[in-house]
């Protein structure tokens, strides 16, 4: 009998409140700006990574939710590669060692949401690839140096590498060994702050991040005064506002990053679009809420889908619920979790 050696790993979705929006270098994954994100709890979002590995295994082997999946992507092997070298090196300085970075992977990924629900799986889904090989080869590098390996999966999952408030640093360096996530603040610096998901739509969207990412750098004009002018200031103000756990500021923050990714995306050529007439509804309910509050009490965010994410702290849930219920009439239910609370609903089912 051949040994299986077997090691599993979870990774939580997150979402950007500061967005990553364009690549300067799309082999090694290397954005055009920093940003930052909130990762939801576990309990809620999340995907579950089983990684083995055997001599008598005879190819590598990867099962997502149950289906047979190629691995023959550039960006899964350009990971596979970077894990089995760290492991090779440490072989090499201890005989004892077994060879395990010779010996074929079986991978099996499972999320814990509906991937058909537009919520962006590839984040936590590379996210626990890498933390499971990681685990399995016993490898030494921490969350920041593996969430290096994670960028070049897929750029916004070396962000779910860490739970809490994360940024990734863009980094200068034309080898991207300075482009890593760092966390901002542990989830528990903030443990009143709440994500309402609002599943607007369940289709897959139609115009890629990655392509359309390429597109808005290569046709927007307004993309370059927000990578040079506004991004490197808010991302300051960003980590600042989750550190003084300053709402106001933060919701400001998160709304007019949101509102400025989606110009630059209307201003791409040909333009894209990724929000819908529920979306534009969700904006105005925001708007509305916090008009009447004489406060900022919810922040809204969009990434590249019609799906939202309301951000709000617990003391202001009946009026954020509230409003949100009386409006799509059917938002009850929703579970608490211990920190973040996410809650995905269908809210009204539009094509984009
Ligand atoms: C709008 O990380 O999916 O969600 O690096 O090409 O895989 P690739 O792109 P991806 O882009 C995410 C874009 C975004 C904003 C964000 O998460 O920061």
């Amino acid at each position: 009998m051949t040994q299986i050696y077997q090691a599993s790993c979870t990774a939580p979705v997150n979402i950007a409140t500061l967005k990553y929006w364009g690549k300067r270098d799309t082999k090694l994954n290397l954005p055009t700006n920093s940003s930052i994100s909130v990762t939801l709890s576990q309990d809620d979002l999340r995907t579950l990574t089983t990684a083995s590995c055997s001599s008598s295994f005879e190819q590598d082997t990867l099962y997502l939710n149950g289906e047979p999946h190629p691995i023959d992507t550039p960006r899964t092997l350009a990971c596979l590669a970077d894990l089995r070298s760290l492991r090779a090196a440490l072989e090499s300085k201890d005989d004892k060692l077994p060879k395990l970075s010779t010996f074929k992977l079986r991978i099996v990924s499972e999320n814990n949401f509906p991937t058909a629900a537009g919520l962006a799986s590839s984040a936590a889904g590379f996210a626990a690839l890498i933390s499971a090989i990681a685990k399995l080869y016993e490898l030494p590098q921490n969350s920041s140096e593996l969430s290096m390996i994670a960028r070049k999966g897929s750029g916004s999952a070396c962000r779910s590498l860490f739970g809490g408030y994360v940024a990734w640093e863009m980094g200068e360096l034309e080898d991207g060994s300075d482009s890593k996530a760092v966390e901002v603040a542990p989830v528990n610096h903030w443990p009143e702050m709440q994500a309402l998901i609002c599943v607007v739509c369940d289709v897959k969207k139609d115009v890629s991040s990655t392509s359309g990412m390429q597109l808005t750098v290569a046709t927007s004009d307004l993309f370059q005064e927000r990578i040079k002018n506004v991004v490197p200031k808010r991302f300051i103000e960003m980590k600042k506002s989750i550190v003084d756990k300053d709402f106001a500021k933060f919701a400001e923050l998160t709304i007019k990053d949101s509102n400025s990714f989606h110009s630059c995306c209307l201003d791409s050529y040909p333009p894209i679009f990724y929000m819908n007439d529920t979306s534009k509804k969700i904006i105005k309910l925001v708007n509305l809420l916090n008009e009447a509050a004489g406060k900022i009490i919810a922040a809204y965010t969009f990434d590249a889908g019609p799906n939202a994410v309301i951000y709000y702290l617990k003391e202001n849930e009946n009026q954020v619920l509230g409003l949100f219920n009386k409006v799509f009439g059917h938002l009850e239910g929703w579970e608490k979790a211990e920190s973040l609370k996410s809650k995905f609903e269908i809210l009204e089912k539009f094509p984009i």
